[in-house]
């Protein structure tokens, strides 16, 4: 009974020395390439984070895939058994990471920084009027990291809404009042592509979009349109539809477009591993783990 660890691109060690750190004998497995069908079979769990092609199906006493991250969606491949159960790592530190990026950037669009470190280069110290902060943040999905994004933003000034399926309001009317709008939201079949050039038109001119959630909420191509067109101001992305971004993507190009490397923020690899061990001894236990997704969902 061993689990096998998926944590690529983040080297697997640290999160194999944190679990043995906690539970010494809890034996391991880390995925590489060319692993014998035999040394798969005893696989019940995995820890990861995304499945290499084909290998769910090669693992036929699977019972428990463990996230290491809040989002599933690179789990939830169709080949992983309906039986399977499939957990998330919930972390209010990497929630409150997150909100601390997105207030950086958020106040970094509002408060015209990008402008001044312009001036900067061109050595000119020339002030512009400097108005209080009246922007209206729309925060796409209300879970774990879009109730900290929310509560971060309020209490540095802006004034925020916040949209999840059951929020009552339209998408149509939080687009339109976004002076900046968060995408905080699980990928799921509904939500990908979600942000294209309708939703962009349905922004105010001169808005700004941050995305912590995955790429492929973004049309990207769409996204390059609307800020070329200067219809919006621009925008933050952690994430891409491709990671890691490759060098001749056309995002990179655009220059009110900043790209980070997927940095916002992440759980350490003690928390993840607190949390996993935790479940596999509710899975000896023959109990469900915490912080079990809804597959259906997909968070
Ligand atoms: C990171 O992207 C996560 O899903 O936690």
């Amino acid at each position: 009974m061993k689990t096998l660890l998926l944590t690529h691109p983040l080297p697997a060690k640290g999160f194999a020395d944190a679990v043995h750190a906690i539970d010494p004998q809890l034996p391991l497995l880390e995925y590489r390439p060319g692993l014998a069908d035999a040394e798969l079979a005893d696989v019940v769990a995995a820890l990861g984070w995304r499945f290499p092609d084909g290998v769910a199906a090669r693992l036929p006493r699977l019972s428990w895939v463990c996230s290491i991250g809040a989002g599933v969606d690179k789990l939830l491949v169709p080949e992983l058994p309906a039986q399977v159960q499939v957990s998330r790592i919930v972390d209010a530190e990497q929630a409150d990471g997150i909100a601390q990026f997105v207030a950086l950037m958020a106040l970094r669009h509002a408060r015209d920084l990008p402008a001044y470190e312009a001036l900067q280069r061109a050595r000119q110290w020339t002030r512009q009027p400097i108005g209080a902060l009246r922007c209206h943040v729309g925060v796409l999905g209300m879970g774990a990291m879009g109730s900290a994004v929310a509560r971060l933003l309020q209490a540095v000034g802006f004034q925020v809404s916040g949209y999840s399926r059951h929020s009552g309001q339209s998408l149509q009317a939080v687009l339109g009042d976004s002076d900046i709008l968060v995408c905080a939201l699980p990928l799921t079949p509904q939500t990908e592509g979600l942000l294209d050039a309708r939703a962009f038109a349905a922004m105010p001119r001169g808005s700004y979009l941050i995305n912590i959630a995955r790429g492929a909420h973004v049309v990207e191509a769409d996204l390059i349109d609307a800020v070329r067109s200067g219809h919006l101001a621009g925008a933050a992305l952690d994430v891409q539809r491709r990671e890691p971004l490759p060098a001749d993507d056309p995002l990179w190009d655009v220059p009110c477009i900043s790209i980070t490397p997927h940095i916002a923020a992440q759980s350490s690899p003690q928390t993840i591993a607190l949390q996993f061990v935790q479940g596999w001894r509710c899975l000896q236990r023959g109990e469900a783990p915490h912080n079990r997704v809804d597959r259906e969902r997909g968070y």
